[in-house]
């Protein structure tokens, strides 16, 4: 029987209006323009404003976008994978409710947690059950609204974290074009240096671990950063020897956008120069979930069928991982 690949066929993307420049974090923290740019390369970050929105009501504007410029009806789509840390509830799934609200009646939706790897996670995962043979049309969101669990005392995180929304359409594809292959990886003895402490099963909420901004990210950045550089690197240096591919073959790197420094690293170990990076970091700043499709929305005009893209990520668990892909359209 012929292989079924899953090809990428449409890219949706949603950031909300607001834009928390430098200045406006100069005048909240002890921080400034210089050290964010030259340490980060974040300028500056949009911010999900008003009462009762959450990373859903950004996912479905990135569902509904794809499904505008398809031309396709949410009856036709059979599953929503969402890929967040920042789900609207505990429960019920936020894919689950992204569904509802884009009118997706016959689907299965589930959410995925692999923090700024989940978008990497969640696409392997919709990959693996397009080339099953029985489904068709699956969307893989990446959604973060990280303001709600940044602490805006804290200057060496409220700098970095943005919130955004970006979704793909992956459909059976008709020729050799799609996710070529994966590696993905997780270290769960990265828990101590990018958590939150509270509001799960270990450490329920209180008023005791509200008062002590448990709720909040807690990051140890340089341990993290180390970290990132090294496994970022590797595992795309990994992917493309398995692959044999060299820098040449590559049209783009897609990474995930947490620092600057951290792609720059990648994309010298995988011998790519500037022109071939999608860096967006300077308008969005690191939007966990949402920096992969939101670089892909940024780019689409640019892509060409048959070009090789290499997606990279590193996040919190650890979790990190690279994606080949042969764009389809
Ligand atoms: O996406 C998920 C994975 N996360 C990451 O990949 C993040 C990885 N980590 C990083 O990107 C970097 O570690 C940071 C951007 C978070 C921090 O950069 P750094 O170069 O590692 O800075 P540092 O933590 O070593 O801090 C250097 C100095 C410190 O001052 P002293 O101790 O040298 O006096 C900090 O207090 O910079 C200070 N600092 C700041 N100064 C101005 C920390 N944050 C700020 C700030 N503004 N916002």
């Amino acid at each position: 029987m012929e292989k079924i690949t899953a090809a990428i066929t449409s890219v949706g993307g949603y950031v909300p209006e607001y834009r928390l420049t430098n200045a406006i974090l100069e005048t909240m923290i002890d921080t400034n323009d210089e050290w964010i740019k030259t340490r980060t390369g974040v300028s500056e970050r949009r911010i999900q404003k008003g009462e009762g929105l959450a990373s859903s009501d950004m996912g479905v504007e990135a569902v509904k976008n794809i499904l505008q410029k398809k031309g396709i009806s949410p009856d036709e789509i059979d599953c929503v994978i969402c890929a967040t840390v920042t789900p609207d509830m505990l429960f019920p799934s936020t894919a689950n409710i992204i569904s509802d609200k884009a009118g997706i009646k016959n689907a299965f939706s589930f959410d995925i947690n692999a923090a700024c790897s989940g978008f990497l996670y969640a696409l392997t995962t919709g990959t693996a059950l397009i080339e099953s043979g029985r489904y068709k049309k699956i969307i893989v969101v990446g959604v973060d609204k990280m303001s709600s669990i940044v602490d805006y005392t804290d200057r060496t995180t409220c700098v970095l974290f943005g919130d955004g929304a970006g979704a793909v359409l992956l459909e059976p594809s008709t020729d050799e074009n799609g996710i070529k292959d994966s590696l993905l990886r997780t270290d769960g003895s990265g828990k101590p240096f990018l958590h939150m402490k509270a509001g799960g099963s270990l450490k329920p909420s209180t008023i005791e671990t509200v008062m002590a901004k448990e709720h909040f990210i807690y990051q140890e950045g340089q341990t993290v950063f180390k970290v990132a550089v090294k496994s970022m690197a590797d595992v795309s240096y990994e992917l493309m020897q398995r692959n044999n591919l060299t820098g040449d073959d590559i049209a783009w790197l897609v990474p995930h956008q947490a620092n600057l420094r951290i792609i720059d690293a990648t994309a010298n170990r995988m011998g790519l120069p500037k022109e071939k990076i999608m860096i967006n970091i300077e308008k969005y700043g690191n939007t966990t979930a949402a920096t992969i499709p939101l670089c892909l929305w940024d780019w689409e005009s640019k892509l060409k069928k048959g070009d090789n893209l290499i997606f990279a990520a590193f996040g919190g668990g650890f979790t990190w991982g690279a994606t080949w892909v042969k764009w389809a359209y």
